[in-house]
């Protein structure tokens, strides 16, 4: 049996992966702070509770910033693989906690990297590190690129963007290092992906609560930010099936490469209003440009702009090419975009005690 290790198994694609690696027949370590809540209710949610009792899937208190933690993990349980999905993942809160963001985004990979290395265990494992689009922030506007592949330049513009792409050059030197042991890494560079378990604070988790909730009588406007930006929106459960693929490359360190993880279509934040709105039967109307659009539905306002979502840099347009992934790892996208912001917005009229008509 196979032990994995995933630090940030509370979140989206921590309790996702560790759903995929038990299937799979994994004993999963999850590495968990003691201020998430218990049992973690995303867990809960995939009725993962069972392995919890069975002891295939183990949560060890500890935080990615504290080296011990990493170190005393590493040791106990000897795991074959490691995915360090742990993040501070609010790219809007990375601008008013810079430092923070660092130090889980970039200090954490260090500490795992530090800890492989003091514990002599570079041939006995193998890294995932969870790279992102954001590292390719501004390449759109200012290199006039309309996708972004392995090849593109890397060109963050948030703190967030920052901290990630430092932990992605130090996850890809482990693996080049000429004088000392190189360590079996890869990065997943992943668009943007979603689910029902994402989290509320992002914006297509916001959007689907909020309508469910205007739907139910619970709240009147839903407000946003910068309608315009665009995203590359996958399905978070196509996304994780590819961290393990990536985790079976062969060969020897040096030659195990990174991969862009993504749909290939972008679509803007309105766009999205307008389809999660079409799953309610509704169509939406924009008036007015700016701070000062909103959207009706009959006459009814339903979204407005309010200045105070827009960020200090905004990354404009993200689109992922996964041709590489598609050649080398077979992996393609199974869920479309129509299907993903169906799938969000029937969770969360079912969180609001609406029956959601059949497919
Ligand atoms: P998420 O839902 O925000 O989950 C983040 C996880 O990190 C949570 O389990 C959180 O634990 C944990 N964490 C935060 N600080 C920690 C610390 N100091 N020590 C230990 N654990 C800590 O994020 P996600 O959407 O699943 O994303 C997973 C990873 O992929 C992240 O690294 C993210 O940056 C990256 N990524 C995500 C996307 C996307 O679109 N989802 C795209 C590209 C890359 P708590 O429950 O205690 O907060
Ligand atoms: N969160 C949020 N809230 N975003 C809004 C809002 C709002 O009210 N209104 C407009 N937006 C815009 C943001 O300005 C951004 O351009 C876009 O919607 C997407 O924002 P998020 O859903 O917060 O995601 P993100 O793209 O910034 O970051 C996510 O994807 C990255 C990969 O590209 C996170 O999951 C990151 O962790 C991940 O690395």
């Amino acid at each position: 049996m196979k032990t994995a290790l995933i630090t940030g198994i509370t979140g989206q694609d921590g309790s996702i992966l560790a759903e995929l690696l038990l299937k799979k027949g994994y004993r999963v370590i999850g590495l968990m702070r003691r201020i998430s809540t218990e049992p973690p209710y995303r867990l809960r949610h995939l009725g993962l509770e069972d392995s919890l009792h069975s002891g295939s899937l183990i949560l060890a208190g500890g935080d990615i910033t504290d080296i011990n933690s990493i170190i005393n993990l590493l040791k106990k349980y000897q795991p074959d693989e490691i995915y360090n999905l742990a993040a501070q993942s609010d790219v809007a809160i990375a601008f008013e906690q810079p430092h923070l963001t660092a130090s889980i985004n970039y200090i954490g990979v260090l500490n795992i990297l530090t800890a492989i290395r003091a514990l002599n265990m570079e041939d006995a494992v193998r890294l995932y590190q969870a790279s992102t689009s954001e590292m390719f922030g501004g390449t759109a506007r200012e290199l006039k690129l309309q996708t972004q592949d392995e090849k593109t330049p890397f060109w963050p513009l948030s703190p967030y963007g920052n901290a990630k792409l430092a932990a992605h050059f130090e996850v890809v030197r482990a693996r080049h290092v000429e004088h000392g042991k190189q360590i079996r890494t890869a990065c997943g560079i992943l668009f943007n992906h979603e689910s029902e378990l994402r989290g509320e604070n992002f914006v297509t988790r916001k959007i689907t609560k909020a309508l469910a909730r205007i739907k139910a009588g619970k709240q009147d406007i839903l407000y946003l930010g910068n309608l315009e930006a665009k995203r590359d929106w996958g399905y978070a459960r196509d996304y994780v099936e590819a961290m393990w693929q990536m985790l079976q490359q062969e060969g020897p360190a040096d030659q195990w490469q990174d991969f862009v993880i993504a749909t290939g279509e972008t679509r803007t934040v309105r766009q999205f209003v307008e389809a999660a709105c079409k799953c309610l039967g509704w169509s939406i109307r924009w008036e007015g440009a700016g701070n000062n659009e909103k959207g009706y539905v009959d006459d009814k306002l339903v979204v407005a702009v309010n200045p105070k979502f827009f960020r200090p840099n905004d990354v404009y347009l993200l689109c992922g090419n996964p041709a590489k992934a598609k050649k080398i790892l077979g992996w393609r996208p199974k869920t479309s975009f129509d299907e993903l912001v169906a799938k969000m917005m029937a969770h969360d009229l079912k969180q609001e005690g609406i029956a959601v008509p059949a497919a």
